[in-house]
C-alpha cells in the first residue's frame, strides 16, 4: 500500500465552511464555538479509510459534546476515556463498554472500580502503583503499558509526563501478570499535532524494539495502541487525513507485521476543523504613540477556551469583516486580569489596521481542546458556549 499526499486537509470544503457561514450570520452574547457535526463525521470517515484495520478510539477529551459522541457511536467508533465522567458520557451516548478504553495512566481508584462495574475492561498503566490499583479495583483486567516517547516533532508534545522506559515496561508486564492482570499490549503518544507522518518512524522503531523484547520474554501481546497525534489544519500544510493515516499504518505494518488489534486515538484531528469560535474585539490600544505594535484584546483568552496558545504552541487563524483592508501586526490578548492571558506576543498576529472595539472576530478550526479547557468564570467571564449546526 502506498500512501499519496492529497494536498491540504479539506479544511475549506463546503461542509467545513458551514460553521463559518453560521458563525458569520449570527450574533452571540458571549464567545461561542459553532460546531459542524457532519464535518466531524467526514473527518472520522477520512481517518478510518486510511487507518484500515486499526480501530478508532476517539480521545473524547478533545471535545466531549454529547452530539459528537452519539454521532460517533452511530459510525462505529470506539472511545478513549480519561475519567469516570468521560466513561459515563460515552455510555450515555450509547457506546458499548467493550468499545471504551480507560487510557489515562493516572486514575482515581474509585474511577477504576466504576469502569470495572460497567464492563470497561481495557486500562492503561505506566507504573507499579497504577497496576496495583487496577488489580484491586478491576481484577483480571487487560492492561497495556504506555511507553515514554523521547523525541517529538509535535507542535504540542506530550513527552516526559506519561509513559515508562523500555526496560521498565517488561518489568511492569511481569508485575501485571503476578497481579493476575492480563498484559496485552503497548501504547504511546507521538505528540499532539505531529504534522509530518515521517516523525512517527523513529518513535515506532523504539516501540517495536520493546514489542519484540516482550514477545521474546514470553508475553503474547496482541494490542498496539498508537495513540493520537494526527494533525489538524491551522494554516501550515498538512497531508489529507486519509493519506496521513495510511502512511502511519504503512510504518506500523513495516515494523509490527499483522498485529491482531491496533487502536488509534485521534482527538484533535477529529474535531478541530469542525469548529469556529465567534468572538468580539474589546479594545485596540497602543502603550505609547510610537508603540510599534497595537494590543488587541478579545473577549476570549487563555482561560476561556484558548489554553493551547500557551507558549504560542497552537497558532489559530483569525477572520474579521475587514480582511480586505490593510493589515498590521498586533499582540493579541484575552480579557482577564491575569498578565499570562496573552495569546500571541513572540510572533505577533496580522490583523486589519482598522479593527475597532465592538467588532466581530472569528477563530478558525477551534473544535478541539477549547470548550472543556475554559474556566468556569475567571473574572466573571463566562465559559465558551457551544452551538451545534
Ligand atoms: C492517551 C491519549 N490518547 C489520545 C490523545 C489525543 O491526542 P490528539 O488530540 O493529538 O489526537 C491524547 C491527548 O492528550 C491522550 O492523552
Amino acid at each position: 500500500m502506498t500512501a499519496t499526499f492529497l494536498g491540504l486537509s479539506p479544511a475549506h470544503s463546503a461542509s467545513a465552511s458551514r460553521a463559518e457561514a453560521y458563525a458569520r450570520a449570527h450574533t452571540f452574547e458571549r464567545p461561542t464555538l459553532v460546531l459542524d457535526l457532519d464535518r466531524v463525521a467526514q473527518q472520522y470517515l477520512a481517518l478510518e479509510a486510511g487507518l484500515g484495520n486499526a480501530h478508532i478510539h476517539y480521545a473524547i477529551k478533545a471535545n466531549p459534546a454529547p452530539e459528537i459522541l452519539s454521532r460517533l457511536v452511530a459510525l462505529g467508533s470506539g472511545f478513549d476515556a480519561a475519567s469516570r465522567v468521560e466513561i459515563q458520557m460515552c455510555l450515555d451516548a450509547g457506546a458499548a463498554p467493550s468499545h471504551i478504553s480507560f487510557g489515562n495512566t493516572v486514575k482515581k481508584p474509585s474511577d477504576i472500580a466504576f469502569a470495572h462495574s460497567v464492563g470497561v475492561d481495557v486500562f492503561a498503566a505506566d507504573a507499579s502503583e497504577e497496576l496495583e490499583k487496577i488489580a484491586q479495583h478491576a481484577p483480571g483486567a487487560q492492561v497495556y503499558i504506555r511507553l515514554l516517547v523521547d523525541a517529538s516533532g509535535a507542535d504540542w508534545p506530550l513527552t516526559r509526563k506519561f509513559g515508562t522506559t523500555r526496560d521498565n515496561a517488561l518489568a511492569l508486564m511481569a508485575e501485571a501478570r503476578a497481579l493476575d492482570l492480563r498484559p496485552v499490549g503497548l501504547s504511546f503518544h507521538v505528540g499532539s499535532q505531529t504534522r509530518d507522518p515521517m516523525m512517527w518512524a523513529p518513535v515506532l522503531d523504539g516501540i517495536a524494539a520493546v514489542w519484540d523484547a516482550a514477545h521474546d520474554a514470553g508475553f503474547a501481546l496482541d494490542l498496539l495502541n498508537i495513540g493520537g497525534g494526527f494533525p489538524a489544519f491551522y494554516g501550515d500544510d498538512i497531508p489529507h487525513p486519509t493519506a496521513y493515516a495510511a502512511r502511519v499504518m504503512e510504518l506500523v505494518h513495516a515494523r509490527f507485521g499483522d498485529v491482531p488489534r491496533v487502536m488509534a486515538e485521534p482527538g484533535r484531528s477529529m474535531v478541530a476543523e469542525a469548529g469556529m469560535i465567534a468572538a468580539e474585539v474589546l479594545l485596540v490600544s497602543r502603550k505609547s504613540p510610537d508603540d510599534l505594535h497595537r494590543w488587541v484584546y478579545l473577549d476570549i483568552g487563555k482561560f476561556s477556551g484558548l489554553a493551547e496558545t500557551m507558549d504560542e504552541a497552537i497558532r489559530y487563524q483569525f477572520a474579521t469583516d475587514r480582511d480586505h483592508e490593510a493589515m498590521g501586526p498586533c499582540i493579541l490578548a484575552g480579557p482577564s486580569c491575569d498578565s499570562a492571558d496573552v495569546l500571541y506576543e513572540k510572533r505577533p498576529v496580522a490583523l486589519p489596521l482598522g479593527l475597532k472595539s465592538g467588532e466581530r472576530i472569528w477563530i478558525r478550526n477551534c473544535g478541539a481542546y477549547t470548550t472543556t479547557y475554559a474556566s468556569i468564570g475567571f473574572n466573571g467571564f463566562p465559559p465558551l458556549d457551544v452551538v451545534i449546526v
